[in-house]
């Protein structure tokens, strides 16, 4: 099979449940050039040196491919915002990064995502205390979804009664990023809900100004200090950065999580008896069943040689992480799920400057949620298996994952 109908066969929706013997073809040479112009990298040397590599832009306005395909700016990230810190390149990239991390994490904020973990543990519980006297669960509509929905939108400050409209929204508007779609027919459902999900930040940015909370939106719009706040429409786009970036993915990684466990009995049964086991099992989640397959719209600013090939200036590329994850030059036995493997460092978060800003949250959310699952459900059985796939193969995870139970527990 050729270089080229791999990709194909990866797109393909019908390859969705397993893609990765697509990608071990495309391993077989690094870097694969598309009849389209565009180039692939497969392997994981290759894509850990292009994500530390400074002639990598990741700004849409310069990717020959999206301007090609009709993708303006805007749709880049997602959502019809403007692009935020994810497409830009230093130093603007690292001023804003810098300027949201402060109200997340270390060193400024060290305790906000850790002082989350106790409300996680209440969460869970709540959403398997539901699941009582049941013999059928939806593990993607009763655990894997709302738990980072909840934490985000409570971590972000936006209302209960907000959460159900944004679903629609984001759904539609984070097709713009899925490669293979025909550009023409989605676009103005696309502008419509990315318009629709701009106004509601607007307004949630607005009335965070006006009555600041103990929340992260209120901190960032309402920040004094003296590298002041991000400029108005920054602070929309990154709200709406962190809203989506900050579920779509953890919901994957919790689904993808419970469907693994659930083909490894042993593994779950391990799990079960020792809960710190969560730890390395959600960093091997991340590379055997990585939410985020692959890392597109990169482009390369100057001529880059790399793997035997040279990916002229100009031309565009994507980083295929989920094939870098089962290299077998990096990993041994990459097809088997070894959860308490040594950790030689996966690509499920990227790398580099860009480096996932919220792998601490989604960590924590995976290793409580599927921890409350292997200790609390009794006897779960996968009722489909593969079950039935979420559309993109980019955020790729199940839409549904139908589960028999006995009972729960505790
Ligand atoms: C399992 C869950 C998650 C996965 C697998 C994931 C994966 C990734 C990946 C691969 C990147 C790099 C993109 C690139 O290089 O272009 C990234 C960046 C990013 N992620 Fe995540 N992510 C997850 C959860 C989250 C959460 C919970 C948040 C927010 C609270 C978040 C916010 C971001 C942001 C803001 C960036 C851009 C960083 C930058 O450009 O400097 N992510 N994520």
């Amino acid at each position: 099979m050729s270089h080229a109908s791999s990709w194909e066969q990866v797109l393909d929706y019908s390859n969705r449940a397993n893609p990765y013997p697509f990608y071990a073809e495309l391993r077989r040479s690094p870097v694969t050039r598309l009849p389209d112009g565009t180039y692939l990298v497969s392997t994981y040397a290759e894509i850990a040196s292009l994500l530390h590599d400074p002639r990598v832009s990741s700004e849409i306005s310069r990717n020959p491919a999206t301007a090609a395909a009709g993708v303006s700016a805007e749709e880049g990230d997602g959502a019809d915002m403007t692009p935020t810190f994810l497409s830009m390149d230093p130093p603007d990239h690292d001023k804003f990064r810098r300027m949201t991390m402060r109200h997340f994490g270390p060193p400024t904020t060290p305790g906000r995502i850790a002082g989350l973990e106790p409300r996680m543990e209440e969460i869970v519980t709540e959403l398997i205390d539901k699941m009582a006297g049941r013999s059928r669960i939806d593990v993607v509509d009763e655990l894997a979804y709302p738990l980072p929905v909840t934490v985000i939108c409570e971590l972000l400050g936006v209302p209960p009664s907000d959460r159900q409209r944004f679903r629609v929204w984001v759904d539609i508007a984070l097709q713009s990023i899925d490669p293979g779609l025909d550009p023409e027919t989605q676009q103005k459902k696309r502008a419509e809900a990315g318009a629709e999900l701009r106004a509601f930040m607007e307004e949630l940015v607005e009335s965070h100004r006006k009555s600041p909370g103990d929340d992260m939106l209120s901190a960032m719009a309402t920040d004094d200090s003296p590298e002041g706040s991000l400029p108005a429409e920054q602070l929309v786009g990154t709200g709406l950065l962190l809203l989506i970036a900050g579920h779509e993915t953890t919901v994957n990684l919790i689904a993808n999580g419970a469907l693994t466990l659930l083909r490894h009995p042993q593994e779950l049964q391990r799990l079960r008896n020792d809960p710190d086991l969560a730890i390395p099992m959600v960093e091997e989640l991340l590379r055997y069943e990585p939410p985020v397959h692959f890392v597109p719209f990169r482009t390369a600013l100057d001529d880059i040689d790399i793997g035997g090939t040279t990916i002229p200036a100009g031309a565009s590329f994507t980083l295929l992480l989920a094939a870098a994850n089962r290299d077998p030059a990096h990993v041994t036995d990459p097809d088997l799920f070894i959860p308490d493997r040594p950790n030689n460092g996966h690509l499920g978060f990227g790398g580099g400057i860009h480096l996932c800003f919220g792998a601490p949250l989604a960590r924590l959310e995976a290793q409580i949620a599927l921890t409350g699952f292997a200790s609390r459900i009794e006897n779960p059985r996968l009722v489909d298996d593969p079950p039935p796939y979420r559309p993109s193969p980019f955020l790729r995870g199940p839409s549904h994952l139908l589960v028999e139970i006995d009972d729960i527990s505790g």
